[in-house]
């Protein structure tokens, strides 16, 4: 699997959870499935800034030094929200209300790091073209982010 297709199957496991919690009716079944959110938002986001971002701005291509930037905020208020949102009784209306609010975060974040940062990276990754001094390459990242291998 490619590090896009894997990044982006986190997306949609993350969406699928906030889905099931805004639905849930129970509180036990609430908090089970917000820790499992918090895990994989967590991994997920360790993943991006600490291989994937540092990858695609090594690409120095068109806007990826803006896009990061843009991704790390984003990933920032979506902590915010899912910090508050831990400290919310499961039983309190707030909590569905800051729930929507994480989810409409997350949707927005991956829609567009997908159509923009992905699609670059799978691009360049297509073409063999990542930078010809490839810091990337040389810690074995291979040519461009959209590259990396993760099976
Ligand atoms: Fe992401």
């Amino acid at each position: 699997m490619t590090a896009t297709r894997l990044l982006a199957s986190q997306h949609r496991q993350v969406l699928a959870l906030l889905k099931k919690a805004a639905s849930a009716q129970d509180v036990e079944t609430r908090r089970r499935l917000l820790q499992a959110i918090e895990h994989r938002l967590t991994t997920h986001a360790r993943i991006e800034e600490d291989l994937f971002y540092p990858a695609v701005k090594e690409l120095a291509r068109e806007n990826t030094e803006e896009m990061v930037d843009k991704a790390l905020q984003e990933h920032r208020v979506v902590g915010l929200v899912l910090a508050e949102l831990l400290g919310v009784d499961p039983a309190d209306e707030r909590f569905e209300v800051d729930l929507t609010v994480l989810e409409g975060l997350v949707e927005h974040h991956a829609e567009e790091e997908e159509r923009e940062m992905f699609r670059l990276a799978e691009k360049l990754a297509a073409g063999g073209a990542g930078r010809s001094d490839g810091r990337a390459r040389r810690r074995g990242l291979a040519s461009a982010p959209g590259a990396c291998r993760f099976d």
